[in-house]
């Protein structure tokens, strides 16, 4: 089975690398375009065997899946070029939040399916986020969460909450290392260990704090009511966050709901009148 990648930028390179550290893909049946050729040419020394061609429509003609992963905006001037290579049996996969699995099943015949990826992938963890257009059989869906499981968690959701669950799922690693760091930025200013220990103890809490959430048994409340013996140091900590932190999620969830319907209106113009859905 071959897989094409369309757009060999930071999300298309870290799929393709993470597939081929699982083992899931060989270089042999992955077969890349982009736009600038430095970045396949380079894909292509890394990993002799991987096919790289020089236009879209190449890589799509004899590829079974197909991940889109170019940005937004550039997607309409793709599914221009490729749309005619395309049959029913094929699968596309756009990588990108904003643009709509109905809009694409309405430009392509192909069979699509909307998965949105995580820099966690390049050490095969986090979620992938997985929407599944109307053309998608079971098979086919087996076939994308076998792949995506070799390198993540899929979790499958409606369209409609993809917004909110990219927040978590794709841009949350920024969110916490920003945290990670500004943490690490006071406990230097104010006690003197070094801002390098800091964030090295820290990065090692949070990926322990996630495993306890995720295969140790522990719910969030569980968790902090382990930790924060009453009138303990914990509970001051906690009382802290407690006040300033609450609002600042909400928003930062308006913030980002801002942005990605301002993204969409852009979309809308380039697609025309097919566009449609906005998030809630
Ligand atoms: N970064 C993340 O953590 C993350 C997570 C989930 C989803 N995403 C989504 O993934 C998408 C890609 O993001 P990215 O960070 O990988 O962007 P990026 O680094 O800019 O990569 C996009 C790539 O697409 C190529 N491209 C543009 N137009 C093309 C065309 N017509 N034909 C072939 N290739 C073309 C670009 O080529 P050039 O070399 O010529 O510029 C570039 O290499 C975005 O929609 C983003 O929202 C990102």
């Amino acid at each position: 089975m071959r897989v094409a990648f369309i757009g060999t930028g930071s999300m298309g390179s870290l799929l393709i690398e993470a597939f081929l550290r699982s083992g899931a893909l060989l270089p042999q049946s992955i077969c890349a375009s982009n736009r600038s050729q430095s970045k396949t040419k380079l894909l292509a020394q890394r990993h002799p065997g991987l096919h790289v061609v020089r236009s879209n429509v190449e890589a799509v003609q004899g590829s079974k899946i197909i991940f889109l992963c170019v940005k937004p905006l550039d997607f309409s001037k793709v599914i221009a070029e490729i749309t005619d290579a395309l049959d029913e049996k094929q699968i596309i996969v756009s990588i990108t939040s904003p643009v709509e699995v109905g809009i694409l099943e309405q430009l392509t015949p192909a069979k699509v399916a909307k998965i949105v990826p995580s820099i966690t992938h390049s050490v095969h963890s986090g979620s992938s986020l997985c929407i599944y257009g109307k053309r998608i059989r079971p098979e086919d869906r087996l076939l994308l969460e076998q792949l995506m499981s070799s390198i993540s968690t899929p979790f499958t959701l409606k369209e409609t909450e993809t917004r909110i669950a990219s927040d978590i799922a794709s841009c949350g690693p920024a969110f916490m290392a920003y945290m990670l760091q500004l943490w690490a930025e006071s406990a230097e200013e104010l006690t003197g260990i070094s801002r390098e220990d800091a964030l090295k103890l820290g990065s090692q809490m949070l990926l322990g704090t996630g495993k306890l959430l995720t295969e140790g048994g522990f719910t969030t409340n569980q968790l902090i009511d382990r930790v924060s013996v009453p009138g303990g140091v914990t509970a001051q900590g906690l009382a802290v966050l407690e006040s300033g932190l609450r609002g600042v999620f909400d928003r930062l969830i308006e913030a980002t709901h801002r942005k990605y319907d301002e993204d969409l209106s852009k979309l809308h113009t380039l697609f025309g009148p097919l566009s449609s859905t906005k998030n809630p």
